[in-house]
């Protein structure tokens, strides 16, 4: 057998009071596409920036392709062809599609820059290669998330010179026909005999690209599977959190049924038509659309971030006023943004801080008695959502991706609303944690509060909503009974590959 594109062995990496990686080991083979997961905090993305030389471990050597590099730097990494897409995007939002592709690799011709000469690459790029048909002059910050990630990826693979790829969770933001789409690169990549690491929560994904996976466990290898012959996606969660999760969904409560939300005529003008849908005290309603669909762009106008242009929108009756955040939050209307880190998160703050900046009011006012209380709210918040490390003081930049999502929940959670938006809530969390905060969804409904969940995740949308409204091409569809449709009915329904007409028919 010839060498591992890259091995990492006995990797020891410590933080402040953290073990990150306890004697981390892991290989990948040429040509291979090889599974990394583990529960949020596990020490992934340690592991994958300690390749990336950008944390330097306190033991463990670092092999690429047999030679053994010490230390690995971001330079000495990049020279033997190791490419990395991170789970954070860093794209700056002012810059065309262009410039970001090649921001660090500029292309010069003899008098400058060779500005056609880049952007006819990177369409070039993107289109045969990811499969997305992007005008170069296009800006940053007019795209969407899925087109972002690909932007990222191209960037990391223009120059050719790729013999690994690490992807860090990345159809973490996209919708399911996205997902393909990265899916699909990868296939290319293997085929050239590129060696890939992909990281990801999304189980199902792991057992249908890689050829074999590796388990973390509190930074530890606990073991590698092979996903053909001996690794179902029950395997995987067993040796990720060291129990099996039988039932992911809770049951759903029979609820109480008050008027709550009425939404009529909603529109913001331009990126989805006036829609009408109704969510009654206690009942769970699922938003399903693609990227595209108008679902963001609605969820987003309900909570006052976009503008609406006409429409009303009343709680029992009564009509609630909601042009900014704030006000839809006076009015008991929180909405748990899809973005976390950024729309959501005071990454200095601590956990602490953070979980407690809605209720913030109470707390300003002051002095030790509030804060204690705010620390003791939080320690519960934390123990319900097993947010790791449990600590309420710790700052929230340094804690795992996945942790961070749980604190924004958290917050919100503790608010006294009667009407909860949650956007893509589990996108980044591990399966344990995910189970957790589909019975705190189940939980608020069962208290009466009007729950609408917008999510990209048709099992979610299934497993967790009572009806589910189908958006396309920037208007409402129709509903769907959710218990009276399957996983595969609903990706029929968002995808236009069948009507909603057609899928009740047939169920
Ligand atoms: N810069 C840092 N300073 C201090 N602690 C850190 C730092 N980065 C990570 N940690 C800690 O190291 C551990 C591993 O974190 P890591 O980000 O590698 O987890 P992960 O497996 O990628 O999780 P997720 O699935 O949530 O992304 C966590 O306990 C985290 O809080
Ligand atoms: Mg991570």
């Amino acid at each position: 057998m010839g060498h591992a594109a890259f091995r990492l062995s006995g990797i020891v990496k410590d933080f402040p009071g953290v073990r990150a990686l306890d004697h981390a080991s892991l290989e990948v083979m040429p040509g291979e596409v090889h599974g990394l997961v583990g529960e949020n905090g596990a020490g992934k993305s340690t592991v994958i920036k300690v390749l990336a030389g950008v944390y330097q471990p306190e033991a463990g050597q670092i092999e690429v392709d047999g030679q053994r590099l010490s230390p690995a730097t971001p330079l000495s990494v990049h020279a033997v062809g190791v490419r990395f897409i991170h789970q954070e995007l860093h794209l700056v939002p002012h810059f065309t599609v262009t410039e970001s592709v090649f921001m660090g690799q500029e292309r010069t011709a003899r008098l400058g820059l060779a500005k056609r000469e880049m952007r006819r690459a990177a369409e070039a790029f993107l289109r045969d290669a990811l499969g997305l048909d992007l005008p170069g002059n296009r800006l940053i910050r007019d795209l969407g998330t899925a087109e972002r990630k690909l932007v990222q990826v191209a960037r990391a693979l223009i120059d050719g010179e790729a013999k690994v790829v690490v992807f860090d969770e990345p159809t973490a933001p996209l919708a399911s026909n996205e997902v393909d789409i990265v899916m699909e690169a990868i296939a290319r990549l293997k085929a050239q005999g590129i060696a890939i690491l992909y990281v990801s929560h999304y189980l199902s994904e792991i057992t249908e690209i890689c050829d074999r996976v590796t388990v973390f466990r509190q930074g530890e290898t606990v073991g590698v599977f092979d996903t053909i012959t001996d690794a179902s996606a029950g395997d995987l969660v067993f040796a990720m959190v060291g129990r099996n999760i039988t039932d992911m969904f809770p049951p759903k409560g029979s609820r109480a049924t008050g008027r709550g939300l009425e939404i009529s005529g909603l529109t913001d003008g331009a990126k989805f038509a006036p829609l009408s849908l109704s969510v009654g005290e206690g009942e769970i309603v699922g938003i399903a659309g693609l990227i595209g669909s108008g679902r963001e762009e609605f969820v987003d106008t309900l909570y006052g971030l976009r503008r609406k242009t006409s429409g009303h929108v009343t709680f029992d009756g009564s009509p609630l006023h909601i042009a900014t955040a704030a006000q839809a939050v006076k009015a008991g209307l929180v909405l748990v943004p899809r973005d976390r880190r950024h729309d959501g998160l005071v990454l200095p703050m601590t956990v602490t801080e953070n979980a407690t900046l809605a209720t913030l009011e109470d707390n300003a006012t002051a002095g030790i008695e509030n804060r204690k209380a705010a620390r003791t709210a939080t320690e519960a918040q934390i123990q319900a959502l097993d947010i790791r490390p449990p600590n309420p003081d710790a700052v929230t930049r340094l804690l795992s991706g996945g942790n961070q999502q749980k604190v924004v929940l958290a917050r919100w959670l503790a608010t006294s609303a009667r009407i909860f938006i949650f956007d893509e809530p589990t996108v980044g969390v591990d399966v344990g944690a995910k189970a957790e905060i589909y019975q705190l969804i189940e939980d608020l409904a069962a208290k009466g509060a009007c729950i609408i969940l917008s999510s990209s995740d048709p099992v979610e949308l299934q497993g967790v909503c009572d009806r589910i409204a189908v958006m396309t091409r920037g208007a409402l569809v129709g509903e769907l009974n959710a218990g009276e449709i399957t996983v595969d009915d609903l990706v029929a329904a968002t995808t236009g590959a069948a009507s909603l007409a057609e899928i009740r028919d047939a169920g």
